[in-house]
């Protein structure tokens, strides 16, 4: 039913500008999704991290909900879990558009949003609303949090903490992104010493929420392993691995500034991700691995590699909404009957 009506509307939506057809989806999930019928994952699916429970380890990755617009309905796809932002402290319009480009025959995206978004406060406002009408998730909600296009490095700390404050009441995990390729310095702070600053803010903001970062397919390893070591040293109960990525893989997406996601991200964060799973696994830090998941076969590889759960973006556009619930049917199946 889901996947005939995806089979329908995909045509028509990818007629549309992509920033377009995105905003028009999320429109109509935060006013229909309660329609969209559930699926729950088998109950065998569940994980732990961090001391909170997943009820499957499929997630939806940072960016496609930014604003938490939409919050209440992702579970009914089937994910274990959602993670919004990435949300600054104060409102900032991110980068001109054009930002989103499509390469449906390589399934595939390239973007270089900058952080959009509406500021903590109004993400806040609907947090609040959304606990007091009853409608937040049963899954857990990760809160990725950034800093403001203007903030200088030397000030990037407070902005974490302002927004681990501000969200770690609403948060069973916040996220530190210092990964995106689309903030002029971002990446820079995830180099050892600013990012213990960062992290260190952050983690005294949220108080008693678990803090993770967010870390980038492109590290050279030597610098990722300086990172994982900040990170670990700081307190971080957890690492997202991978953001997008600056290359161009195949030539796609030449001369388009920004990150490049989905199915030609998949055999660079692979190895990024395997990487950062050996820093990890001897420092006791889950992973949770996101880069080009676009069937079960893709989720069940990095859940084997080692992964506490894995997340998706991108494959959601080209797949359609039955793809978490069948990730987490095939997950289900390798268990036995
Ligand atoms: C349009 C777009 C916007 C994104 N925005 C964010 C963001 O705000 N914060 C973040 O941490 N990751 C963001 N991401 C990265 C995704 O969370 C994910 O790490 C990346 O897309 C790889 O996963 P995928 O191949 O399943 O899409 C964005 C990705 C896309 C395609």
């Amino acid at each position: 039913m889901l996947s005939l009506a995806y089979s329908l509307a995909k045509p028509l939506l990818f007629a549309l500008d992509p920033e377009r057809a995105h905003t028009l989806t999320l429109t109509m999930v935060e006013r229909f999704g309660g329609l969209l019928p559930q699926h729950p994952p088998d109950p065998r699916l569940a994980v732990e991290i961090a001391g909170v429970s997943f009820p499957s380890p499929v997630g939806l990755a940072a960016g496609l909900d930014k604003e938490g617009v939409a919050l209440p309905a992702w579970e009914r796809l089937g994910f274990g879990f959602t993670e919004i932002g990435t949300i600054t402290p104060k409102p900032q319009p991110g980068n001109a558009k054009p930002r989103i480009h499509r390469f449906p025959e390589h399934a595939t995206l390239v973007n270089s949003m900058g952080f959009p978004s509406e500021g903590a406060d109004v993400v806040l406002a609907r947090l609040r609303s959304l606990r007091a009408s009853g409608k937040w998730p049963s899954t857990p909600v990760g809160i990725n949090i950034g800093k403001n296009k203007d903030t200088a490095p030397d000030d990037a700390h407070e902005d974490y903490a302002i927004c681990a404050r501000a969200f770690a009441p609403f948060a069973d995990y916040l996220v530190v992104n210092v990964s995106s390729p689309n903030t002029p310095g971002l990446r820079a702070l995830a180099r050892a010493d600013s990012l213990r600053k960062l992290l260190d803010a952050a983690i005294a903001g949220a108080n008693e929420t678990p803090v993770f970062v967010k870390v980038s397919p492109d590290a050279h390893p030597d610098d990722l392993e300086q990172s994982i070591d900040a990170a670990a040293a700081a307190g971080v109960q957890g690492v997202v691995a991978a953001n997008t990525t600056t290359t161009r893989p195949e030539g796609v997406g030449e001369g388009l500034p920004g990150g490049l996601s989905g199915r030609l991200l998949r055999d660079i964060a692979t190895p990024a991700i395997a990487r950062t799973l050996e820093l990890c696994t001897t420092r006791a830090l889950p992973v949770i691995g996101v880069g080009g998941v676009s069937s079960p076969a893709d989720a069940m590889a990095l859940l084997d590699l080692g992964c506490a759960a894995v997340q998706l973006y991108t494959g959601l556009i080209f797949e359609g909404p039955t793809l978490p619930s069948r990730i987490n049917s095939a997950l289900a199946a390798r268990l036995g009957a």
